[in-house]
Protein backbone atom coordinates (compact mmCIF):
# COMPACT_ATOMS: atom_id res chain seq x y z
CA UNK A 1 0.00 0.00 0.00
CA UNK A 2 1.29 3.74 -0.59
CA UNK A 3 1.15 5.75 2.11
CA UNK A 4 -1.23 7.78 0.84
CA UNK A 5 -3.40 4.68 0.71
CA UNK A 6 -2.04 4.04 4.75
CA UNK A 7 -3.52 7.38 5.68
CA UNK A 8 -7.06 6.82 4.79
CA UNK A 9 -6.72 3.30 5.44
CA UNK A 10 -6.11 4.48 8.96
CA UNK A 11 -8.67 7.19 9.22
CA UNK A 12 -11.19 5.45 10.60
CA UNK A 13 -8.94 4.10 13.05
CA UNK A 14 -8.16 7.66 14.33
CA UNK A 15 -11.72 8.95 14.36
CA UNK A 16 -12.30 5.83 16.85
CA UNK A 17 -9.30 6.30 19.43
CA UNK A 18 -10.64 9.94 19.38
CA UNK A 19 -14.52 8.66 19.64
CA UNK A 20 -13.72 6.09 22.30
CA UNK A 21 -11.57 8.52 24.43
CA UNK A 22 -14.15 11.36 24.79
CA UNK A 23 -17.07 8.36 25.71
CA UNK A 24 -14.60 6.85 28.48
CA UNK A 25 -13.63 10.28 29.94
CA UNK A 26 -17.25 11.51 29.84
CA UNK A 27 -18.01 8.42 32.06
CA UNK A 28 -15.08 9.72 34.49
CA UNK A 29 -16.86 12.97 34.28
CA UNK A 30 -19.81 12.28 34.93
CA UNK A 31 -19.25 10.40 38.41
CA UNK A 32 -17.33 13.78 39.50
CA UNK A 33 -19.99 15.69 38.71
CA UNK A 34 -22.21 13.83 41.20
CA UNK A 35 -19.42 13.62 43.67
CA UNK A 36 -18.95 10.38 43.15
CA UNK A 37 -15.91 8.31 42.97
CA UNK A 38 -15.30 7.16 39.66
CA UNK A 39 -13.57 3.62 38.40
CA UNK A 40 -11.88 5.49 35.44
CA UNK A 41 -8.51 7.02 36.62
CA UNK A 42 -7.93 8.47 33.20
CA UNK A 43 -7.76 6.94 29.12
CA UNK A 44 -5.34 7.00 26.59
CA UNK A 45 -5.35 6.17 23.18
CA UNK A 46 -3.46 5.96 19.76
CA UNK A 47 -3.34 4.48 16.75
CA UNK A 48 -0.76 1.78 15.42
CA UNK A 49 2.51 3.71 14.25
CA UNK A 50 2.43 2.05 10.45
CA UNK A 51 6.24 0.90 11.19
CA UNK A 52 5.28 -1.48 14.02
CA UNK A 53 1.67 -2.56 12.19
CA UNK A 54 3.95 -3.77 8.83
CA UNK A 55 6.40 -5.27 11.13
CA UNK A 56 3.62 -6.99 13.47
CA UNK A 57 2.11 -8.08 9.95
CA UNK A 58 5.11 -9.42 9.00
CA UNK A 59 5.31 -11.06 12.05
CA UNK A 60 2.79 -13.06 12.18
CA UNK A 61 2.65 -13.40 8.42
CA UNK A 62 -0.65 -11.17 7.70
CA UNK A 63 -1.36 -10.53 3.83
CA UNK A 64 -1.61 -6.59 3.88
CA UNK A 65 -5.18 -6.74 2.49
CA UNK A 66 -6.79 -8.59 5.56
CA UNK A 67 -4.74 -6.55 8.30
CA UNK A 68 -8.10 -4.58 8.85
CA UNK A 69 -9.73 -8.06 9.67
CA UNK A 70 -7.12 -9.66 12.03
CA UNK A 71 -4.78 -7.00 13.67
CA UNK A 72 -6.82 -6.60 16.55
CA UNK A 73 -4.73 -3.43 18.26
CA UNK A 74 -4.32 -1.00 15.65
CA UNK A 75 -6.96 1.24 17.50
CA UNK A 76 -5.56 0.78 21.14
CA UNK A 77 -7.14 2.56 24.30
CA UNK A 78 -6.03 2.22 27.91
CA UNK A 79 -8.07 2.84 30.74
CA UNK A 80 -6.44 3.19 34.31
CA UNK A 81 -8.07 2.60 37.62
CA UNK A 82 -6.82 3.30 41.14
CA UNK A 83 -8.19 0.30 42.22
CA UNK A 84 -8.13 -3.06 41.18
CA UNK A 85 -11.75 -3.56 41.82
CA UNK A 86 -12.25 -0.96 39.73
CA UNK A 87 -11.83 -2.90 36.69
CA UNK A 88 -14.19 -4.90 37.60
CA UNK A 89 -16.86 -2.14 37.52
CA UNK A 90 -15.04 -0.76 34.22
CA UNK A 91 -15.55 -3.95 32.59
CA UNK A 92 -19.68 -3.60 33.34
CA UNK A 93 -19.86 -0.64 31.95
CA UNK A 94 -18.37 -1.47 28.70
CA UNK A 95 -20.63 -4.85 28.71
CA UNK A 96 -23.56 -2.70 29.42
CA UNK A 97 -22.74 -0.29 26.06
CA UNK A 98 -24.90 -0.60 23.14
CA UNK A 99 -22.34 1.42 20.89
CA UNK A 100 -19.36 -1.18 21.01
CA UNK A 101 -19.91 -4.82 20.59
CA UNK A 102 -17.26 -7.09 22.76
CA UNK A 103 -15.84 -10.02 20.35
CA UNK A 104 -13.85 -11.25 23.22
CA UNK A 105 -11.58 -10.76 26.47
CA UNK A 106 -8.70 -11.91 27.78
CA UNK A 107 -8.37 -11.44 31.88
CA UNK A 108 -4.78 -11.23 32.79
CA UNK A 109 -5.33 -9.49 36.09
CA UNK A 110 -6.65 -13.49 37.54
CA UNK A 111 -4.12 -14.71 34.91
CA UNK A 112 -1.30 -13.17 35.18
CA UNK A 113 1.29 -13.49 32.13
CA UNK A 114 4.44 -15.52 32.58
CA UNK A 115 6.47 -11.90 32.02
CA UNK A 116 3.92 -10.89 35.27
CA UNK A 117 2.11 -8.98 33.05
CA UNK A 118 -1.58 -8.18 34.51
CA UNK A 119 -4.46 -6.04 32.78
CA UNK A 120 -7.77 -7.29 31.11
CA UNK A 121 -8.31 -7.01 27.62
CA UNK A 122 -10.77 -6.19 25.84
CA UNK A 123 -11.58 -6.60 21.88
CA UNK A 124 -14.31 -4.72 20.58
CA UNK A 125 -16.53 -4.24 17.20
CA UNK A 126 -17.04 -0.48 17.01
CA UNK A 127 -18.93 1.71 13.99
CA UNK A 128 -17.63 4.76 13.17
CA UNK A 129 -19.52 6.85 10.75
CA UNK A 130 -16.86 8.44 7.77
CA UNK A 131 -17.70 10.32 4.98
CA UNK A 132 -18.81 7.78 3.17
CA UNK A 133 -20.76 6.15 5.46
CA UNK A 134 -20.29 3.27 8.17
CA UNK A 135 -16.92 1.24 8.95
CA UNK A 136 -16.40 -1.52 11.45
CA UNK A 137 -13.30 -1.63 12.78
CA UNK A 138 -11.38 -3.51 15.82
CA UNK A 139 -10.51 -2.03 19.00
CA UNK A 140 -8.46 -3.42 22.25
CA UNK A 141 -9.01 -2.29 25.08
CA UNK A 142 -6.49 -2.77 28.26
CA UNK A 143 -7.84 -1.65 31.67
CA UNK A 144 -5.61 -1.95 34.32
CA UNK A 145 -4.61 0.00 37.25
CA UNK A 146 -2.31 2.61 37.96
CA UNK A 147 0.48 0.09 39.13
CA UNK A 148 -0.08 -2.81 36.38
CA UNK A 149 0.52 0.32 33.99
CA UNK A 150 3.60 1.69 35.73
CA UNK A 151 5.08 -1.79 35.35
CA UNK A 152 3.39 -2.51 31.80
CA UNK A 153 5.26 0.88 30.60
CA UNK A 154 8.41 0.03 32.25
CA UNK A 155 8.90 -3.35 30.97
CA UNK A 156 8.07 -3.00 27.56
CA UNK A 157 10.58 0.00 27.45
CA UNK A 158 13.09 -2.46 28.65
CA UNK A 159 11.47 -4.99 25.82
CA UNK A 160 12.20 -2.28 23.33
CA UNK A 161 15.52 -1.76 24.43
CA UNK A 162 17.04 -5.26 24.38
CA UNK A 163 14.51 -6.57 21.48
CA UNK A 164 12.85 -9.78 23.72
CA UNK A 165 16.24 -10.46 25.40
CA UNK A 166 16.29 -9.18 28.28
CA UNK A 167 19.33 -9.78 30.68
CA UNK A 168 18.16 -12.77 33.27
CA UNK A 169 19.42 -10.39 36.42
CA UNK A 170 17.33 -7.87 34.65
CA UNK A 171 14.16 -10.43 34.01
CA UNK A 172 14.45 -11.59 37.59
CA UNK A 173 14.21 -7.69 38.60
CA UNK A 174 11.31 -7.30 36.72
CA UNK A 175 9.81 -10.44 37.90
CA UNK A 176 10.50 -8.87 41.75
CA UNK A 177 9.05 -5.51 40.67
CA UNK A 178 5.77 -7.46 39.24
CA UNK A 179 5.23 -8.99 43.12
CA UNK A 180 5.70 -5.50 44.37
CA UNK A 181 3.18 -4.13 42.16
CA UNK A 182 0.49 -6.99 42.80
CA UNK A 183 0.84 -6.33 46.65
CA UNK A 184 0.75 -2.36 46.22
CA UNK A 185 -2.49 -3.28 44.46
CA UNK A 186 -3.25 -5.62 47.48
CA UNK A 187 -2.37 -2.59 50.25
CA UNK A 188 -4.39 0.14 48.30
CA UNK A 189 -7.54 -2.41 47.86
CA UNK A 190 -7.53 -2.57 51.67
CA UNK A 191 -7.49 1.30 52.48
CA UNK A 192 -10.21 1.40 49.75
CA UNK A 193 -12.23 0.19 51.86
CA UNK A 194 -11.96 2.82 54.89
CA UNK A 195 -12.02 5.68 52.15
CA UNK A 196 -15.50 4.44 51.15
CA UNK A 197 -16.86 3.93 54.40
CA UNK A 198 -15.56 7.74 55.27
CA UNK A 199 -17.44 8.58 52.16
CA UNK A 200 -20.31 7.11 52.67
CA UNK A 201 -20.52 8.52 56.15
CA UNK A 202 -19.78 12.14 54.87
CA UNK A 203 -22.90 11.61 52.64
CA UNK A 204 -25.34 10.39 54.91
CA UNK A 205 -24.24 13.41 57.08
CA UNK A 206 -24.67 15.74 54.14
CA UNK A 207 -28.07 14.57 53.32
CA UNK A 208 -29.33 14.89 57.04
CA UNK A 209 -27.59 18.54 57.18
CA UNK A 210 -29.77 19.62 53.85
CA UNK A 211 -32.50 18.38 55.28
CA UNK A 212 -32.38 20.31 58.74
CA UNK A 213 -31.16 23.50 56.73
CA UNK A 214 -34.20 22.96 54.56
CA UNK A 215 -36.70 22.86 57.95
CA UNK A 216 -35.09 26.10 59.68
CA UNK A 217 -35.74 27.86 56.10
CA UNK A 218 -39.41 26.78 57.05
CA UNK A 219 -39.33 27.75 60.45
CA UNK A 220 -38.20 31.24 59.03
CA UNK A 221 -41.20 31.24 56.39
CA UNK A 222 -43.14 30.62 59.33
CA UNK A 223 -42.07 33.86 60.80
CA UNK A 224 -40.26 31.71 64.00
CA UNK A 225 -37.14 33.69 63.27
CA UNK A 226 -36.11 33.13 67.11
CA UNK A 227 -36.31 29.46 66.70
CA UNK A 228 -35.04 29.37 63.36
CA UNK A 229 -31.86 31.02 64.73
CA UNK A 230 -31.65 28.95 68.00
CA UNK A 231 -31.93 25.64 66.04
CA UNK A 232 -29.33 26.84 63.59
CA UNK A 233 -26.71 27.32 66.60
CA UNK A 234 -27.38 23.84 67.40
CA UNK A 235 -26.86 22.66 64.21
CA UNK A 236 -23.80 24.63 63.89
CA UNK A 237 -22.04 22.77 66.47
CA UNK A 238 -23.35 19.37 65.10
CA UNK A 239 -21.76 20.00 62.23
CA UNK A 240 -18.24 19.24 62.40
CA UNK A 241 -18.46 16.82 64.82
CA UNK A 242 -21.76 15.40 65.41
CA UNK A 243 -22.64 12.18 65.27
CA UNK A 244 -25.59 10.58 62.95
CA UNK A 245 -27.81 9.76 65.46
CA UNK A 246 -27.37 13.64 66.88
CA UNK A 247 -28.13 14.95 63.49
CA UNK A 248 -31.01 13.07 63.54
CA UNK A 249 -32.48 13.81 66.33
CA UNK A 250 -31.79 17.55 65.98
CA UNK A 251 -34.04 17.13 62.69
CA UNK A 252 -37.22 15.25 64.27
CA UNK A 253 -37.09 18.12 66.90
CA UNK A 254 -37.65 20.87 64.37
CA UNK A 255 -39.98 18.66 61.93
CA UNK A 256 -42.05 18.46 65.12
CA UNK A 257 -41.73 22.20 66.38
CA UNK A 258 -42.83 22.47 62.26
CA UNK A 259 -46.09 20.61 62.81
CA UNK A 260 -47.17 22.10 65.92
CA UNK A 261 -46.56 25.55 64.70
CA UNK A 262 -48.93 24.93 61.54
CA UNK A 263 -51.63 23.08 63.23
CA UNK A 264 -51.50 26.54 65.69
CA UNK A 265 -51.74 28.97 62.84
P1 LIG B 1 -0.09 -9.17 20.35
O1 LIG B 1 0.75 -9.86 19.34
O2 LIG B 1 0.66 -8.00 20.99
O3 LIG B 1 -1.43 -8.81 19.86
O4 LIG B 1 -0.26 -10.25 21.50
P2 LIG B 1 -1.48 -11.26 21.64
O5 LIG B 1 -2.27 -11.34 20.41
O6 LIG B 1 -0.97 -12.51 22.27
O7 LIG B 1 -2.43 -10.50 22.63
P3 LIG B 1 -2.15 -10.09 24.10
O8 LIG B 1 -3.48 -9.82 24.63
O9 LIG B 1 -1.32 -11.09 24.82
O10 LIG B 1 -1.31 -8.73 24.03
C1 LIG B 1 -1.83 -7.59 23.46
C2 LIG B 1 -1.14 -6.36 24.04
O11 LIG B 1 -1.06 -6.44 25.46
C3 LIG B 1 0.29 -6.15 23.60
O12 LIG B 1 0.34 -5.48 22.38
C4 LIG B 1 0.81 -5.27 24.74
O13 LIG B 1 0.36 -3.93 24.61
C5 LIG B 1 0.14 -5.87 25.91
N1 LIG B 1 0.97 -6.91 26.53
C6 LIG B 1 0.77 -8.24 26.47
N2 LIG B 1 1.73 -8.90 27.16
C7 LIG B 1 2.58 -7.97 27.64
C8 LIG B 1 3.77 -8.03 28.44
O14 LIG B 1 4.27 -9.09 28.84
N3 LIG B 1 4.37 -6.85 28.76
C9 LIG B 1 3.85 -5.65 28.35
N4 LIG B 1 4.51 -4.53 28.70
N5 LIG B 1 2.72 -5.57 27.61
C10 LIG B 1 2.10 -6.70 27.25
MG1 LIG C 1 -3.35 -9.36 20.02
Amino acid sequence: MAMQSWKSFLMPYEQAVDELKVKLKSIRKEYRKRNEYSPIEFVTGRVKEVSSLLEKANKFGIPLDRVGQEMEDIAGIRIMCQFVDDIDTVIELIRARRDMQILYEKDYVRNVKQSGYRSYHMIIKYTVYMAEGPKDILAEFQIRTLAMNFWATIEHSLNYKYKQHIPKEIQDKLKEAADSAFNLDEQMLEIKDEIKDAQRLFEVKSDIITNIMNNIMTLMSLGKTAEASRYQGMLNKLVDEGEVWELNNLLSTIKKDIIRYKESE
